[in-house]
């Protein structure tokens, strides 16, 4: 399936500081909108965007002449429209995972919960070639859905049990986000090269020491460490500078390991 040719069209928002009120009040509140459909005129609250201007990149103005700024969707766009299953690996955690296995251009990954394939798509985006396992039936179907919605090549999706085996030899990662990780180490040592990195994700810390006591008490791996990534967003508006106070604070625990 081709690429998904989305567009992304942003009205800014504005501010207006109110001598009566002392206080900025916002007169145009910033929207944004992800347009699949460039076929036929996009509506908004603000009028209706001509097909024609959503070909184009830049400043359009809707039949209400209100500006907007359009451009293409990028691949972060598009992944963030991704059919999400409930437990969907977050980008933090994605991030820590690539840049601490330093996985690239020419990785060989093995993957697996496929789940949604939140991670799959972001491993496949970075490396040669992933293979990624998954039990399930429907999460497989949904997981092949977003690979193709972003035009990914390099993935085989396998419908197996990765605690019971793994095809691939001599690979560069094994990343694991399933329920019990500890089974599947077994199979990872077959499929890791010396030297390759083995990932387990999980959401409670009794699977990650579970996990870490199994991989202890091998002599053919060791234990690099155990993480969990904290994310903290903050609020910008001119000295307003605080945290949100609406934040994510845990998600799972990373924990990664060595073939020796
Ligand atoms: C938490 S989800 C994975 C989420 C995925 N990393 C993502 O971000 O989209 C765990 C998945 O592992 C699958 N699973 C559980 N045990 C498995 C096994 N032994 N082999 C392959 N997949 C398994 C489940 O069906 C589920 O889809």
């Amino acid at each position: 399936m081709a690429l998904k040719k989305a567009k992304i069209l942003i009205r800014k928002g504005k501010k207006q500081y109110f001598e009566d009120l002392d206080r900025d009040v916002t007169i145009v509140k910033e929207k944004q909108f992800y347009i699949e459909d460039l076929s036929k005129d996009f509506s908004t609250p603000y009028g209706s965007m001509s097909k024609a201007n959503l070909k184009k990149t830049g400043t359009v103005k809707s039949s209400q002449d209100k500006e907007f700024r359009i451009f293409d969707a990028s691949f972060i766009d598009n992944y963030k429209r991704i059919r999400r299953l409930p437990q969907i690996i977050p980008l933090k955690d994605i991030g820590y995972i690539i840049a601490k296995t330093g996985v690239g251009p020419d990785s060989v990954v093995v993957e697996g919960g496929t789940g949604s394939g939140a991670l799959v798509i972001f491993l496949a985006r970075y490396c040669k070639k992933v293979y990624s396992y998954e039990i399930e039936n429907e999460h497989q179907a949904i997981a092949k859905e977003n690979v193709d919605a972003l035009g990914l090549k390099n993935i085989v999706l396998k419908n197996k049990d990765l605690c019971k085996s793994i095809d691939e030899k001599d690979v560069d990662l094994v990343c694991l986000d399933l329920p019990s990780p500890w089974d599947a180490i077994g199979p990872a040592s077959g499929a890791l090269k010396p030297g390759g990195f083995i990932i387990s994700y999980s959401p409670t810390i009794i699977q990650t020491a579970d996990f870490v006591n199994a991989l202890l008490a091998r002599d053919d791996f060791v234990h690099l460490k155990t993480v969990e990534v904290i994310e903290r967003e903050w609020e910008v508006d001119k000295r307003k500078v605080r945290p949100k106070s609406k934040t994510t604070m845990h998600s799972g625990f990373i924990t990664l390991g060595r073939k020796i």
